[in-house]
């Protein structure tokens, strides 16, 4: 292995895992080119040396440092031979993908369809990698919006309102489980589990009677438009209610030293996976231990155990 590449998406610990990649690579004498903007980066050429100290100041920004972008070219054969293209033309060994469940299925492409080796660091803040317990970016995303909820706390409590928090996640409750946990809210919607908006309804209805004075609800993005929630419990409690939608703040800024940590153990195996001759996997921690999961399973839907940490939500509540 003379040649690395290494493409990402966008999430807090990214760069972290760069930094990672880059000098465990520089540690075995290993070259190392960024690819610009992702699977476009690829298929146009737009490529980056990266030695030792272009990394230098980097583990605590957010984001990715080679940026990112949709590739819809590469989801067409003529974008994918572009891609390989590059590769064997500027003579690269060996593929580190580091992003969520998109950037995944392109690595799983290479590996699979055009013979690439590939390996996959997870990155994503909805941790929804299956066979993976925990992405890079989950734990900065949980810490973010967690802070966001203390403050909405505050102005619920004195103004005796409701407050609906939309998260991210997309398909997956992830985020807005840990999130309800961690900020002692009085409710979750998640789309793993099936909502009926009337008990929820009914429930701050009967604490109202009984005194309680403030309340949270928290909605998973895939589970159910905040807005609409918002409006049900207007329309059904006549208590005062207001939105919040979380969104993009979740997903940048600076990461927390369990995703920097994260990020320095994955990128690094990663290059030890390659240079080992393994392809086709995405490097994961299981009870502290490095393990490897297909390309293919990974991909594939995760199906989160939340029937444990929804009982503790209402039962602390
Ligand atoms: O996958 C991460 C994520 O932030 C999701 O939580 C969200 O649904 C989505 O990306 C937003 O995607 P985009 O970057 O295309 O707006």
């Amino acid at each position: 292995m003379k040649k690395i590449g290494v493409l990402t998406r966008d999430c807090a610990g990214i760069n972290a895992a760069i930094r990672a990649v880059v000098r465990t690579s520089a540690f075995h004498g290993i070259e190392v080119v960024g690819i610009i903007k992702g699977y476009d980066g690829l298929i146009n050429r737009e490529l980056v040396e990266l030695d030792r100290r272009s990394v230098s100041g980097i583990l605590s920004r957010g984001g990715t440092i080679l940026k990112t972008a949709r590739a819809k070219r590469f989801l067409t054969e003529e974008g994918q031979k572009k891609a390989v293209k590059t590769i064997t033309e500027k003579e690269i060994d060996g593929l580190i993908v580091i992003g969520g469940n998109g950037s995944l299925t392109g690595a799983h492409v290479l590996a699979t369809k055009h013979n690439i080796s590939v390996v996959g660091v997870p990155a994503t803040i909805d941790n929804d990698i299956n066979g993976v317990d925990l992405s890079i970016g989950a734990d900065s995303a949980v810490n973010v919006a967690v802070e966001a909820l203390d403050k909405i706390r505050d102005t619920a409590t004195s103004l005796e309102r409701v407050f609906v928090v939309e998260v991210m996640g997309r398909d997956c409750g992830y985020i807005a489980l840990q999130v309800a946990l961690a900020g002692g809210c009085e409710e979750v919607l998640i789309p793993e589990r099936e909502t009926a908006m009337e008990k929820i309804c009914a429930d701050i209805v009967e604490g109202s009677l009984q005194g309680k004075i403030s309340w949270i609800v928290i909605v998973a993005e895939g589970s159910a438009k905040g807005s609409d929630v918002a409006d049900t419990i207007v329309k059904e409690t006549g208590l005062e209610t207001r939105l919040s939608v979380l969104g993009y703040i979740q997903r940048g800024g600076i990461p927390t030293a369990f995703d920097r940590i994260l990020a320095a153990r994955l990128g690094s195996h990663a290059v030890e996976l390659l240079k080992e001759g393994q392809t086709g996997v995405c490097v994961s921690l299981k009870e502290n231990r490095f393990t490897t999961v297909p390309l293919e399973t990974a991909i594939q839907p995760k199906k989160i155990d939340s029937e444990r940490d929804y009982r503790l939500i209402k039962i602390l509540t």
